[in-house]
């Protein structure tokens, strides 16, 4: 049995060693090893349970499965050319070690639904780990953000917009805005999970079983929150992997701004932040240099994160009902994804948390008096100025200030309109204590804000805890 694949019964010549080299997955899918192996043993108790077989059979096969288990965790299984997959692999090697009753391991059982089972399985436990480990960089920056301090006497820095210097905006404010966006990202793990948390074992090839099967039974086994409705759509669907694909892209996408930010601000122009030395890389050649690796990487490798989702939506499409071999493609982008939005999540939570921020640079950057201009415009409106006229007419004295190089302070003060009063508005760090409303970036929101970021995070840890599942693939 070892030397024909386990379809042999219908075909006279073996397969051509072009045909598995281009069809093999087992490169790939052997990282299902555990998944399979879970699915299969519940099976095997479903199989029982249904008195399909008896007792006796289901603890042999079993224990063949656990040994297997045993032998993939300790490096010692091994793989024979015939072995297509994973699953080919497995159940040949547990009918090796248990001899016939081996052969009743496939019973009223389909690769069709057997992959598509442990796939669901592999994606819960390793979608709720990377929604762990993007929480945990949400905590580095709410740490960062703490340290920077939320209160008047917070660092701060230029808020930009279009990339030009805005308004001044506390660092916290600024850290804690990309907090909130993987919280966003974390919350859209979760929901994912939640979606495919449906077993779809007892769909067979694509039409279920005439044996009694109890797909009810086996959902259970496997701690599934349901089972499929559908044979068909059991067989053919991967909305899941296509979904995780998108989230993971989000997170690539969201790093990838992070770590453009980043490049910005390690270099010398802006100087905002210096990396520790164990999160940045040299130059081969030129000695002085600094670079912000992991930052760019983190920008670059979105582009692939958004090329396995665009990748896996093009082999969907057009995919008639219900398994085709097509969907073997789901595999290598995802387990890629995953890949690297660890790496990724985990590169930047240690240069993040182990990061200098410049804070003069910062300031300095944020104490233009043109930064106050905002302020200028709005004092007026509380004069009773009607808006579009108090913007142009500070915005006529910015221009005249860098037309005739004077400072805008100077000019502030001679203006009869403004005058000294309103002059103190530009003073350095006067700005980001005016921000009051909700949400905004001075320390009195900033107060409610810092509350409600550490909610949030709770709530948030309590949620990922629960779908934590161990152990994480090796
Ligand atoms: N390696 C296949 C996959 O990943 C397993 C299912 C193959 N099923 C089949 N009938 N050829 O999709």
């Amino acid at each position: 049995m070892t030397d024909q694949p386990l379809w042999h019964g219908r075909f006279e010549s073996a397969p051509a060693d072009s045909l598995m080299a281009f069809t093999e997955s087992l490169s790939f899918d052997k990282k299902l090893w555990r998944d399979d192996i879970t699915a299969s043993i519940a099976h095997v108790k479903g199989l029982a349970h249904s008195q399909i077989i008896n007792e006796t059979e289901s603890a042999a096969i079993i224990s063949a499965l656990e040994t297997v288990a045993s032998e993939f965790a300790s490096n010692k299984f091994e793989f024979v050319p015939t072995d297509e997959d994973i699953h080919t692999a497995i159940e040949r090697r547990v009918t090796q070690i248990a001899g016939d009753v081996g052969a009743k391991l496939h019973t009223g059982r389909s690769r069709n639904d057997q992959v598509a089972t442990a796939m669901r399985l592999w994606c819960k436990r390793e979608l709720a780990n990377i929604a762990k480990l993007t929480l945990d960089l949400c905590d580095v920056f709410t740490q960062r953000a703490a340290q920077a301090g939320w209160g008047s006497d917070g660092i701060y820095l230029p808020g930009y917009t279009h990339m030009q210097r805005a308004q001044p905006v506390l660092l916290a404010h600024h850290l804690a805005a990309h907090a909130w966006a993987m919280l966003r990202d974390v919350d859209r793990l979760t929901q994912t999970i939640e979606r495919l948390d449906v077993s779809p074992l007892g769909a067979g090839a694509l039409a279920g079983s005439s044996l009694p099967l109890d797909p009810d039974f086996v959902a259970k086994e496997l701690g599934f929150a349901a089972r499929f409705n559908n044979s068909l759509d059991a067989v053919s669907d991967r909305d899941f992997v296509a979904e995780a694909l998108f989230d993971l892209a989000l997170i690539g996408i969201h790093m990838s701004r992070v770590g453009e930010e980043w490049v910005l601000w390690t270099t010398q122009e802006f100087g905002f932040a210096v990396l520790d030395d164990a999160y940045s890389t040299g130059s081969s050649m030129l000695p002085q240099k600094k670079n912000a690796d992991i930052a760019e990487l983190a920008r670059g490798k979105s582009g692939r994160l958004i090329g396995n989702l665009t990748g896996l939506l093009a082999t969907l499409k057009g995919l008639p009902l219900s398994y085709n071999r097509d969907l073997q493609e789901d595999k290598e982008p995802l387990f890629d994804s995953v890949t690297q939005v660890a790496r990724g999540l985990q590169a930047l939570s240690g240069m993040i948390s182990t990061a200098k921020f410049n804070t003069d640079a910062m300031k300095l950057a944020a104490d233009s008096e043109l930064l106050g201009a905002t302020d200028l415009a709005e004092w007026l409106v509380t004069r009773g100025m009607p808006f579009r006229e108090a913007h142009a007419h500070v915005g006529a004295l910015v221009s005249r200030s860098i037309r005739e190089n004077v400072s805008l302070t100077q000019l502030v003060v001679a203006d009869p309109a403004l005058g000294p009063d309103s002059a103190s508005l530009l003073k350095p760090g006067v700005g980001v204590s005016r921000r009051i409303t909700k949400g905004g970036s001075g320390p009195v929101p900033g107060a409610v804000q810092a509350r409600e970021l550490s909610a949030a995070l709770t709530v948030m840890r309590t949620r990922v805890a629960a779908l934590i599942i161990f152990p994480p693939t090796p």
